[in-house]
C-alpha cells in the first residue's frame, strides 16, 4: 500500500454550517492524516482555474458560484493509498447515491453543495496540492 497525498476540500455548504471538525473527525477516523490546511475565500476566477477540467460541463458556472460564495478549508491529506481512501470515506458526488455512513451521505445537502472535494488522481492530486500548497506549508 503506497503511501499518497491528495486535496480535500471541505466546501462552502460544509463551513457555514459549522462541520469543519466532525468532517475532519471522518477522515482521521479513516486513517487519513491531515498534514496541511488552510481555511480560505476562493476567488471566482481562482475556483474557476481549480475546476478548469469541467470548463466545458453545464454546471460550470453555477459549481465556480458556490465554490467562491463563503469560506472553504483546503487540506492535504496523507495515509496509504490516500487517494482512493478519501474518495471512499467522501462517498460518491451524489448523496442521494453515496454509501451510508460516506461524509456526502451524512452531510451533502445536493450534487453541488455535497461539503467535500477529493482528488481522482495521482497526477490531478500532484495538480490540486500545488495550487494551494508550497512546499513548506505540507508537514508530513
Ligand atoms: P467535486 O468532487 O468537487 O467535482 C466537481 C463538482 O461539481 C462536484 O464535486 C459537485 O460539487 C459539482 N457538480 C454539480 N453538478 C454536478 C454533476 N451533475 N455531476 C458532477 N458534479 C457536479
Amino acid at each position: 500500500m503506497a503511501v499518497e497525498r491528495t486535496l480535500s476540500i471541505i466546501k462552502p455548504d460544509a463551513t457555514r454550517r459549522n462541520l469543519t471538525g466532525k468532517i475532519n473527525a471522518c477522515l482521521e477516523d479513516a486513517g487519513l492524516r491531515i498534514v496541511a490546511q488552510k481555511r480560505i475565500l476562493l476567488t471566482r476566477e481562482r475556483a474557476e482555474g481549480f475546476y478548469a477540467v469541467h470548463k466545458e460541463r453545464p454546471f460550470f458556472d453555477d459549481l465556480c458560484d458556490f465554490m467562491s460564495s463563503g469560506p472553504v478549508v483546503v487540506q492535504v491529506l496523507e495515509g496509504g493509498d490516500a487517494i482512493a481512501r478519501n474518495r471512499q470515506v467522501m462517498g460518491a458526488t451524489n448523496p442521494e447515491e453515496a454509501d451510508e455512513g460516506t461524509i456526502r451521505k451524512r452531510f451533502a445537502e445536493n450534487i453541488e453543495a455535497n461539503s467535500v472535494h477529493g482528488s481522482d488522481s495521482p497526477e490531478n492530486a500532484a495538480f490540486e496540492i500545488a495550487y494551494f500548497f508550497d512546499d513548506g506549508e505540507i508537514v508530513g
